[in-house]
């Protein structure tokens, strides 16, 4: 009998790439819901879905993850973060589900000097972290059997930081990036490879997956000057800033250097693990 996975969120970024690739893997029967088909902050509806399709892992790709505004109180959907969570938590206890879920390093103040482990002390510095913090918190508190991985900028899934930069910069437009927020940039593809291979071996717990960007991360100052360089754009159009001036259209605490420490993840996929710059070149097809 095949393995049943049911992916929700399955329109996010993350959510297409991941279902994209069990699809094609053998033994595994997917079923991808986008939030029209699920509504994860509809206890009942959840708690039905799980009993009819029977899944043995849920991979919940659904979130909120608008960072700015996320600080606003009309950010009302961002309960997805946690009550969303808590439901497909509560209905993978009742019916024994492997539930997989994605967190950010958000859920970091950036005051270490050294790379996050995964069971660092949590300490978010804005509403966004805040929201993971308490989605994670769902989850360790109700389930054994769980994978939490925890990611950084994502880029490669739709109109994300990338087209951002190209789109600004093809229109010759002077662009802010702040040159002391450190990011381990990562591409969603490989993101989603991770999830599927910790998924395949059960991995239960917390681990961190982004592309190797050192201990110490880069700015994003430096990864906008890759972007820039190899679309051949104009690198001087953009403006290094400090993460403090830049404009959010809202006031916003960012923990400036947590970068997460990938050496849990490595032990297991070695193959997996691939340097930032060599992973943009490949998304960019340079
Ligand atoms: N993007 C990043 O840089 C980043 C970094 C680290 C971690 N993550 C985490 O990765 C996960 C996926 O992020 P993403 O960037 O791929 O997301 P995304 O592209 O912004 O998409 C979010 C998806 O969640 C769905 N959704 C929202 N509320 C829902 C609900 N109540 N029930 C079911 N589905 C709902 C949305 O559906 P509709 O479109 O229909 O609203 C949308 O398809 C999130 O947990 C996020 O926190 C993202």
């Amino acid at each position: 009998m095949p393995r049943k996975i049911m992916v929700t969120g399955a329109c996010s970024q993350i959510g297409r790439a991941v279902s994209a690739l069990l699809m094609v893997q053998e033994g595994v029967e997917v079923t991808a819901l986008t939030r029209d088909d699920l509504d994860i902050l509809d206890a009942a509806a959840v708690m039905t879905k799980v009993e009819e399709i029977q899944p043995a892992v849920i991979i919940n790709c659904a979130g909120f993850n608008d960072v700015a505004a996320a600080e606003s109180r009309l950010a009302t959907r961002l309960p997805v973060n946690t009550r969303g969570v808590f439901n497909l938590a509560k209905a993978s206890e009742k019916f024994r589900v492997y539930l997989c879920t994605f967190s950010s390093k958000l859920v970091f103040n950036g005051k270490k000097y050294s790379p996050y482990l995964e069971d660092d002390d949590l300490w978010p510095l804005n509403q966004y972290g805040t929201s993971k913090h308490g989605g994670e918190e769902m989850i360790t508190n109700l389930l054994e059997n769980y994978l939490i991985l925890r990611s950084d900028l994502l880029y490669g899934g739709g109109d994300d930081f990338v087209c951002r930069i190209q789109r600004e910069l093809e229109a010759k437009n002077q662009f802010a990036v702040s040159n002391d927020f450190m990011i381990a940039p990562t591409y969603i593809g490989d993101l989603a490879a991770a999830m599927v291979a910790l998924a395949s071996e059960w991995a239960a717990g917390i681990y961190h997956y982004t592309n190797d960007a050192g201990e110490k991360g880069i700015s994003s100052y430096e990864f906008a000057q890759a972007v820039a360089e190899l679309l051949n754009l104009d690198t001087s159009l953009l403006q290094p800033t400090p993460i403090n001036d830049i404009d959010f259209g809202t006031p916003l605490s960012m923990p400036e250097r947590a970068v997460l420490s990938i050496e849990r993840f490595r032990e297991m996929f070695p193959a997996l693990v691939r340097p930032w710059r060599e992973a943009l070149a490949a998304y960019l097809g340079r």
